[in-house]
């Protein structure tokens, strides 16, 4: 599985972080991670438009299944993801939203707050998120209608 992760500043540490400790949680979910990191690369100060939107393009595009985008309070990083048609990104800051984004949203990129959600809970959800799958069902026909959205341009 392909991972794209990205952060501006504020979540670079934390993306750091990430990085190293996504691989162990991935193959106790079973999985093999190949991750792909798009910036930002030191804590010099940068725009989160620009780091949301490569990560969001990466999965869109099909270069990565899944995104992970970390900003100060993971708010502006996910908005910026947001806008991109076809992301489904999901500001967690608990497991159980976490598990939630996928089973029910069908979540494609999990978004976290450095400055907000701790490096210790940030493994727990990143866990929680990828030994996810969604549902379907019921809540294949709302995901549907997202995508409807999309398409009367209302979004992005
Ligand atoms: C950068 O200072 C900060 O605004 C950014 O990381 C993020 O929190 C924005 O939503």
């Amino acid at each position: 599985m392909k991972i794209a992760i990205g952060s501006d500043h504020g979540g670079f540490r934390l993306k750091e972080e990430i990085r190293g400790f996504l691989a162990e949680e991935m193959e106790l979910a079973g999985v093999k991670p190949e991750v792909i990191d798009m910036g930002t690369f030191s804590e010099d100060s940068v725009d989160y438009p620009e780091f949301g939107v490569k990560v969001a393009k990466a999965v869109v595009d099909r270069e990565a299944d899944f995104g992970i985008v970390v900003c100060g309070t993971g708010i502006g990083i996910s908005i910026a993801a947001n806008k991109v048609p076809g992301i489904r990104a999901a500001l967690c800051g608990d497991t159980f939203s976490a598990r939630m984004a996928r089973e029910h949203n069908d979540a494609n990129v999990l978004a976290l707050g450095a400055r907000v959600t701790g490096p210790g809970l940030a493994r727990d959800i990143v866990a929680a998120f990828f030994s996810s799958a969604f549902a379907g069902g019921r809540h294949a026909r709302r995901v549907d209608m997202l995508r409807a959205i999309e398409g009367q341009g209302t979004q992005g």
